[in-house]
Formats: C-alpha cells, sequence, structure tokens
C-alpha cells in the first residue's frame, strides 16, 4: 500500500520522512496556495525534499479540457516525469480529460470524488487512481463507509484504479480505511503525527527509563 502526505509544508514532509517510510506528496491548489510560495517554488522544493523514488502528486488548475491537457504536459515534466502523477478532477470536463492525459503516458489520480458513482466513472474513464475526499463526503453521508465500498467495488470489477483515500480529519478515520485494505491514503502531517505519537508509549518509555536508573545508576545498557 502507498501512505503519502498531504500538503506542501516543506519542513514537515521532511520531518516526517526523516523516520516514516513516505511513499510521496500529494498536494492541490489550495494547499499550494497555503505555503505562501510560487507554485513552481513549491516543486523545486519537493523535488529537493523527495527521492526519485518518492511520488509527486500535482493537480490542474484550469477547468477546461484543453486547459487541462496542457497543464498536465506542463506537470508531468517535473523532475523528468519521474514518478509524477498528474490530479484531474472529476468534472465533466475532468472526465473527458482523463483518458486523453493518459493516452500521453501520464500517470492519472481523478479528485475532488465525494461520491463513489464520481469514482466509478472515474475509473471507467481510465484514472490510476481515485481520491474520494472522505471528510468532506461525511458532511453528505457515511463518507468511510461509501469509500470502505469502493474498495471493495472496485476489486469486484477488476479495475486497475486504486483508492488514494484523502481528506482526512483524523486518526480514526485513517485507521478505518486502512482496516478496509484501501491500496493509498494521504494525510496531512498533523494526523500522522497522532497516528504515532500516542501518549501510552511516551509514558511506557519514561517508567522503563525510570525503573532502569533506579536500579542501575544508568540509562543505558
Ligand atoms: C487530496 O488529494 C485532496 O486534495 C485533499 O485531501 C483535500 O483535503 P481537504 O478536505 O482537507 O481540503
Amino acid at each position: 500500500m502507498e501512505f503519502f502526505i498531504d500538503s506542501a509544508d516543506i519542513e514537515a514532509i521532511r520531518e516526517l520522512c526523516a523516520f516514516l517510510p513516505i511513499d510521496g506528496v500529494t498536494t492541490n491548489p489550495t494547499i499550494i496556495t497555503k505555503s505562501g510560495k510560487e507554485p513552481q517554488q513549491v516543486f523545486d522544493e519537493l523535488c529537493e525534499v523527495l527521492t526519485e523514488d518518492q511520488k509527486i502528486i500535482a493537480q490542474v488548475v484550469s477547468a477546461d479540457y484543453d486547459g487541462m491537457l496542457a497543464e498536465a504536459d506542463k506537470l508531468a515534466s517535473i523532475r523528468g516525469g519521474k514518478n509524477i502523477v498528474v490530479k484531474i478532477p472529476v468534472t465533466r470536463e475532468g472526465l473527458r480529460a482523463i483518458p486523453a492525459v493518459k493516452a500521453k503516458g501520464i500517470t492519472v489520480l481523478a479528485t475532488g470524488i465525494y461520491s463513489p458513482d464520481q469514482a466509478f466513472w472515474a475509473a471507467k474513464a481510465g484514472a490510476d487512481y481515485l481520491a474520494p475526499y472522505v471528510n468532506r463526503m461525511c458532511s453528505y453521508g457515511d463518507g468511510v463507509g461509501q469509500v470502505v465500498e469502493l474498495v471493495h467495488t472496485l476489486a469486484q470489477y477488476g479495475f486497475e484504479a486504486k483508492v488514494c483515500a484523502a481528506s482526512f480529519k483524523n486518526v480514526d478515520q485513517v485507521h478505518k480505511l486502512l482496516a478496509s485494505g484501501c491500496p493509498a491514503v494521504t494525510v496531512n502531517p498533523d494526523t500522522i503525527r497522532d497516528m504515532v505519537d500516542h501518549p501510552g508509549t511516551a509514558i511506557a518509555m519514561d517508567e522503563f527509563a525510570a525503573h532502569w536508573e533506579k536500579a542501575y545508576g544508568r540509562t543505558t545498557l
């Protein structure tokens, strides 16, 4: 399975990649604007902090078919195209653009998915990844349950598209998707930190150290 960081915060990406086997980074137009940097600077810094084996997943901004195709070419040239994935929204123009971008040999992630039905059409259009917005879907119904169901529906049809569940707001949502066998997730840095920093572990380690020091007068073996 693949685990991506959903952020353009270079320091957070550097911090997390230093101790976790992260498979890459996903961005969207809002995430890029939040960095306060020009998009090219963000892409340059991502290329610097990530290895070529880690994917960079970046989204087109244009809303029309021709614009999406032109921007897909531009994004696919980042880092010489090595492990670059282009995000295309599941609008009507986007669904039309997905097979055309795929035909150029570019890996496509269909984004902005709010329902399993949109995901189904994006899979049928040939998208490699499908990004349902789990937390945002919860405003319309059982977001987590619908995405779990989507993972199973795709398997039944033998679609090659992988669900890359996105838009998480808490660890419980991520946990439920991981338990369903979801093949990819993209998670913001705070939620990733919450996944690994359990207070119980810190308490247990402090206890071990205190007992050891009391018995042997040192904190090493
Ligand atoms: C990821 O690819 C999406 O763009 C992202 O997860 C959306 O997250 P948000 O709902 O936090 O904006």
